[in-house]
């Protein structure tokens, strides 16, 4: 028998379920409502409660954003009594009722943004997460709703938050990285997506990247009163009030801004008054250097400067 100082040590040896950091369900399994638009798999939830919940239930499992039901089976599979399942085809709405009990395992899956509208289950609530709004508006909301569970998380309970990414109109959101963090990581799980109805689809354009996967966030409420919080900033900056931006950097984005083509003095023009001009007095012949000696640009007549490849 293995022994370690004294004690038997099996619990180390027989490890009884692990998840890993990427996670795949080809078949979403017996529980809910597969039709359901944008339901997840139960074996995500089960898999979470087995993970962090190895010995005995949580306290209390509550699931924000219960949608078709299944978290409510997989609660009810896992023989877990107490459990909640709240969404406002239920008539809970999270932007206006409280979290109605502590717990120490709350799971949630939120619309992604307005990729599938729920107005069919809730009957046109305005409140929906899924309405047709700004972007900012909705990581706006997000982050409410988000503060509201982990503020009603029981200390030491943990948060399971499933989200996908999104693509509208060329440009790429990330839900996770743009709303805020409330409470330790203390995972980050890769869901596999599996048939999904963009599947189906035929693109007129089809030079991007197919989003095949999902973000589950695990985070943990580690102290009572003092949370860590973390959100993403996002500013315009003008690259020619940089530092350390070289006289090409300077010169190709000039070039650029000037439509590919350009003569000396407009050149000057849109480059001065960068850090680095008035960082050098000299900047003009440095601007003439660069251009002469730098093999990424060429004269295609006497002053007039272009790209070369
Ligand atoms: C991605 S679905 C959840 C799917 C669920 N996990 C399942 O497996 O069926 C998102 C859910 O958020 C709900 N929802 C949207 N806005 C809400 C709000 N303000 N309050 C509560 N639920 C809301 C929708 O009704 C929808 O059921």
């Amino acid at each position: 028998m293995c022994i370690n100082r004294g004690f038997p040590c099996f619990i180390s040896k027989q490890k009884a379920f692990e998840m890993k950091s990427i996670i795949s369900y080809p078949k979403r399994g017996p529980w809910g409502n597969s039709s359901y638009r944008g339901n997840t798999s139960g074996h995500v939830i089960k898999d979470v409660v087995q993970q962090f919940f190895p010995r005995q239930h949580p306290k209390r499992f509550i699931e924000v954003f219960s949608g078709g039901g299944t978290g409510e089976e997989v609660a009810m599979d896992l023989g877990i009594k107490n459990s909640l399942h709240l969404d406002l085809n239920n008539g809970w709405n999270a932007m206006t009722d409280e979290i109605p009990f502590g717990s120490d395992f709350i799971f949630s899956h939120p619309p992604y943004w307005d990729i599938i509208s729920y107005q069919r289950y809730n009957g046109g609530h305005s409140d929906d997460l899924s309405l047709n709004m700004s972007y900012d508006e909705f990581i706006s909301k997000l982050d409410q709703v988000n503060a509201k569970i982990y503020q009603s998380l029981l200390n030491g309970g943990i948060h399971a938050f499933l989200v996908g990414d999104v693509r509208r109109k060329g440009a790429y959101y990330s839900i996770i990285k743009d709303m805020t963090w409330f409470g330790s990581l203390e995972a980050h799980i890769i869901k596999t997506q599996h048939n999904m109805l963009s599947d189906n689809k035929t693109y007129s354009n089809n030079n991007f990247i197919s989003i095949v996967h999902e973000h589950l966030l695990v985070f943990k409420k580690d102290q009572v009163w003092m949370v860590q919080l973390k959100s993403t900033v996002t500013k315009y900056f003008d690259l020619r009030q940089f530092n350390n931006i070289t006289w090409r950097d300077l010169i190709q984005g000039a070039l650029e801004w000037l439509g590919g083509k350009a003569e000396l003095a407009e050149i000057y023009k849109v480059i001065e008054g960068s850090k680095k001009t008035l960082k050098n007095n000299h900047w003009k012949d440095k601007i003439r250097q660069t251009l002469q000696l730098h093999d990424n640009f060429k004269s295609s007549s006497r002053g007039v400067w272009e790209l070369k490849f």
